[in-house]
């Protein structure tokens, strides 16, 4: 595929592909035809056995500062409703293997919530978070009053959308945004070695689990244990699942699959 907004490499590592955001001028702004492309490759990764894991990037100064505030501006409700943006957000929200965001500098707006439908944040230093959409009228659109509280509680959430205050890499750790800073120049070193503590893994568990823990924000403890339940039998109908406990047995590393 010729993408024009992102860049894909299917094999950034073995099993582990990366999408970064190419529109550096804008930082990274999300217009409709960059997220349509993030749609189409997640899409085309999701269906790609040589892919376990995906990573999601920008550049140094921005993971991405929002929509696109320029294609918004003279809209009017009627035109919203018809472009539809989010259903493309719906979409990536349907990928099944997990998603780690590498963020350096800015994740801003729609920025911040293409990260919190990662499932995992590797952040430099220089990150930073933050809902701004108040100080330009609107409010967040992409999941940030439903995704940022379940993520941080109410009180942070409440303060960064009704601020529009960005916090930094330090505070987002501390409340439970991001899972680790590391220094700028390592930032993909140490994202590609997380995914590759996932990716070892067998990928139909990667993805069952990725769908159970998901469900946990949705369903009743009752519903989602049973969700799990179900879950935790049916990987027992894998070979990996075969694979995996007889090399635990026999004392040697697994060779899984994907069956
Ligand atoms: N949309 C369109 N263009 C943007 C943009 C955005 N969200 N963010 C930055 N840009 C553009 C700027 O207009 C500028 O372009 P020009 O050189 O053509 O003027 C270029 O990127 C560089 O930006 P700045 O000159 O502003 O850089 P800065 O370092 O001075 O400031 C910033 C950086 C604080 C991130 C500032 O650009 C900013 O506040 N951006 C907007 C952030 C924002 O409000 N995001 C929310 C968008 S709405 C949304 O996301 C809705 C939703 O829920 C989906």
């Amino acid at each position: 595929m010729n993408y024009e907004y992102i860049l894909v490499k299917e094999q950034v590592a073995p099993y582990i592909a990366l999408i970064q955001l190419n529109r550096p001028k804008e930082l990274n702004a999300l217009n409709l035809q960059l997220m349509g492309e993030v749609r189409e490759a997640l899409k085309s990764l999701d269906d790609n056995d040589a892919v376990r894991v995906i990573i999601i990037t920008g550049n140094e100064r921005a993971f991405a500062a929002g929509a696109d505030i320029k294609q918004m501006s003279d809209k009017n409700a009627i035109d919203m409703l018809k472009i539809d943006q989010f259903s493309t957000w719906d979409q990536i929200k349907k990928t099944k293997k997990p998603i780690i965001a590498a963020v350096s500098g800015f994740a801003l707006g729609g920025g911040c919530e293409l990260v919190m439908h990662c499932d995992c944040v590797v952040a430099s230093e220089t990150a930073q978070f933050g809902q701004p959409e108040i100080k330009i009228g609107v409010m967040p659109g992409a999941g940030g009053t439903q995704r940022l509280p379940r993520a941080v509680g109410k009180a942070l959430a409440m303060e960064m959308v009704l601020t529009g205050d960005f916090i930094s890499a330090e505070r987002a750790l501390a409340a439970g945004l991001i899972n680790k800073i590391v220094p700028v120049e390592v930032l993909m070193e140490e994202t590609i070695r997380m995914a590759k503590a996932m990716a070892k893994n067998s990928p139909i568990a990667l993805q069952m689990a990725k769908e159970s823990v998901l469900k946990s924000f949705e369903n009743s403890l009752t519903e989602g244990l049973y969700f799990e339940r179900k879950n935790f039998y049916m990987l027992f109908a894998t070979e990996d699942q075969k694979e995996g406990m007889a090399a635990f047995v026999n004392k040697r590393k697994p060779d899984f699959k994907g069956r």
